[in-house]
C-alpha cells in the first residue's frame, strides 16, 4: 500500500511541474486522491462488493470531480492533472505511465436499445503504455490508443490509435508534431520542449508517422482479407509472372 502510495506520489513529481513536495502532492491534489480511492473500489468491486465499490467511487466523484468506475482497471503511475470533469467507464483499461488532463473522456459509443446485450462487453478504450490525453479529450469506444501516443486538448477519437503517434480534431487524425520528440519520455502538457526543428526533419517525422498509420493499416486490411480467406496478393503478381512476357489484359 505505501509503496503504491510512493509510486503514484512520484509519478505526479516527475510530471507535473507545478508540483514542489510529496506532503503537496498528498493534500493538494484531486488526481492522486482520486487513483488511492478508485485502487480501494477496484478492489472491492473484484471481489464482488459490487454496491460498496460503485458507492466508494460515487463518493470519489463527490470529492474529486472525477468518476472512475470501479470495474475499470489502471496501470501504475496513473496521472489525472486538474482532475475535474474526467469519466472513466467500467470496461476501460489503462497501462502503466498514463497521463489524462481535465475533462477527458474514456467512453462508450452507440448505445443499445437493448442495454443488457452491452452488459459483460468491452465498450471502453484501451491505453496503451506512456499514452497522454489532452484536456476536454473524448475518446470513445473499444478502441486501442498505441503506446505512447498523444491525443490533442479537444480531440474526439473513435478509432485506434498507432503506438507514438499524435492525434488532434474532431474527427481525430494523425498530425506531425513541429517539435522533435522522443515518444518513450514525458512531456508536461504533450508538447515537447525544444526549439521547432527545420522543415527538412518536420517532413521526415511526419513521413515516419504517415509510415506507421499505413503499415497498421495494412495490418487490418490483411487481417480482414485472411477472415474472408481472400488472397492478399489479388491484383499483384507473383515474382515468376513479372517476370515472363507482359501479357495482354482486358478492361
Ligand atoms: C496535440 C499536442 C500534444 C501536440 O503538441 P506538439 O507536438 O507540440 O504539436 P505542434 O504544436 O507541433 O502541432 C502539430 C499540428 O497539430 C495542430 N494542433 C496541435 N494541437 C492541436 C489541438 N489540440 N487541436 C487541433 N490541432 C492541434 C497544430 O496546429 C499543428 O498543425 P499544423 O501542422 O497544421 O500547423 C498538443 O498541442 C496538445 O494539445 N497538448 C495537450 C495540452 C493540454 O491538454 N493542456 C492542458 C494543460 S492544463
Amino acid at each position: 500500500m505505501f509503496k503504491m502510495l510512493r509510486q503514484e506520489i512520484s509519478a505526479i513529481m516527475e510530471r507535473d511541474p507545478a508540483a514542489r513536495s510529496a506532503w503537496e502532492v498528498a493534500l493538494c491534489y484531486s488526481g492522486f486522491h482520486a487513483i488511492v480511492m478508485h485502487r480501494l473500489a477496484h478492489g472491492a468491486w473484484k471481489a464482488g462488493w459490487r454496491v460498496s465499490a460503485r458507492a466508494l467511487s460515487q463518493f470519489n466523484r463527490f470529492v474529486t470531480g472525477i468518476e472512475i468506475h470501479p470495474g475499470a482497471s489502471i496501470g501504475d503511475r496513473f496521472f489525472i492533472d486538474h482532475g475535474m470533469g474526467v469519466v472513466i467507464g467500467e470496461t476501460a483499461e489503462i497501462g502503466d505511465g498514463v497521463t489524462l488532463y481535465h475533462d477527458v473522456t474514456l467512453g462508450g459509443v452507440a448505445p443499445s436499445v437493448d442495454s443488457d446485450s452491452q452488459r459483460n462487453q468491452k465498450r471502453h478504450p484501451t491505453l496503451e503504455d506512456g499514452v497522454i490525453v489532452g484536456s476536454g479529450a473524448q475518446i470513445l469506444g473499444p478502441i486501442t490508443v498505441g503506446a505512447c501516443a498523444r491525443v490533442g486538448a479537444n480531440a474526439v477519437v473513435t478509432k485506434n490509435v498507432p503506438a507514438g503517434a499524435t492525434v488532434v480534431g474532431i474527427p481525430g487524425r494523425v498530425v506531425a508534431s513541429r517539435r522533435a520528440r522522443r515518444t518513450e519520455e514525458f512531456s508536461p502538457y504533450g508538447t515537447p520542449l525544444g526549439d521547432v526543428p527545420d522543415p527538412v526533419a518536420r517532413a521526415i517525422e511526419g513521413l515516419m508517422e504517415q509510415v506507421s498509420v499505413l503499415q497498421a493499416r495494412i495490418e487490418q486490411l490483411e487481417t480482414r482479407a485472411k477472415e474472408k480467406s481472400e488472397p492478399v496478393t489479388a491484383g499483384f503478381e507473383s515474382p515468376e509472372e513479372s517476370s515472363a512476357e507482359p501479357k495482354a489484359r482486358s478492361f
